[in-house]
C-alpha cells in the first residue's frame, strides 16, 4: 500500500470528522474545521497526515512543550488514529515514527501518549514501539472547566 505523510489540510475535513468518530469522539465537519483551524494556528503543534491516493486514512496530533524539571521538550501524542480499513499495514507505526522525527527536530527529549485503559491493544502497540505504561508511579488528574463560564480578569 502506497502511503505518503503530509500535513493534514482543509479538503480532509470530512475525512478528518470520520477519523475521530473512529477514535471514539463523534465529531462534526464544523467542528473538525473548527480544530484543524485552532492546530494550523499553533507554532507549537502538528498534524501529520496519512495519505492513500489522496485520501487522508490515518492522523497524529502532535504538541510540543518545553519542560522544567528537565534541560528540553516534550512531544505529546495528543490524538492517533488509522482509518479501520487500512489498519494492521503499518500506517500507525508511520505515523508514530513521523511524530517522533518532528519531535525529535523540535527539540524533544521525549514522547507522551496517554490511552483510556480499555485500549488494551492499542497499549500493545505502544509497547511495541518502545513506550513504557508509567501510570502505576504517576496519577493523572484532569479538571473539566464549564463551559458557560468566562476567565477571570
Ligand atoms: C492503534 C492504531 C493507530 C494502530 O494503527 P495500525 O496502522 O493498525 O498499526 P500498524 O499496522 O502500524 O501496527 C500494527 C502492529 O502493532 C501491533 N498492535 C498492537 N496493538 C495494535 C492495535 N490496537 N492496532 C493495530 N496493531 C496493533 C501488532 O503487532 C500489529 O501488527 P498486526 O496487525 O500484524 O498484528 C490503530 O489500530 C487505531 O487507529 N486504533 C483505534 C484508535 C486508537 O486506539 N488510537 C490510539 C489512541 S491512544
Amino acid at each position: 500500500m502506497d502511503i505518503q505523510l503530509r500535513p493534514v489540510r482543509r479538503h480532509d475535513v470530512p475525512q478528518l470528522a470520520v477519523l475521530l468518530g473512529q477514535l471514539g469522539y463523534p465529531t462534526t465537519e464544523e467542528s473538525a474545521r473548527e480544530r484543524l483551524d485552532l492546530w494550523a494556528g499553533d507554532p507549537a503543534g502538528w498534524l501529520i497526515g496519512a495519505d492513500h491516493d489522496g485520501e487522508l486514512v490515518g492522523v497524529a496530533a502532535l504538541h510540543v512543550l518545553p519542560l522544567l524539571q528537565s534541560t528540553g521538550k516534550m512531544g505529546r501524542l495528543v490524538a492517533l488514529v488509522v482509518d479501520e480499513s487500512h489498519r494492521s499495514r503499518g500506517v500507525g507505526q508511520l505515523l508514530v515514527a513521523a511524530a517522533e522525527d518532528q519531535a525529535r527536530a523540535a527539540g524533544c527529549i521525549k514522547m507522551e501518549v496517554t490511552s483510556r485503559r480499555h485500549r488494551t491493544r492499542t497499549h500493545e502497540f505502544y509497547r511495541l514501539l518502545g513506550y513504557e505504561d508509567i501510570s502505576p508511579s504517576s496519577a493523572r488528574f484532569i479538571k473539566l472547566f464549564p463551559a458557560d463560564r468566562p476567565p477571570r480578569g
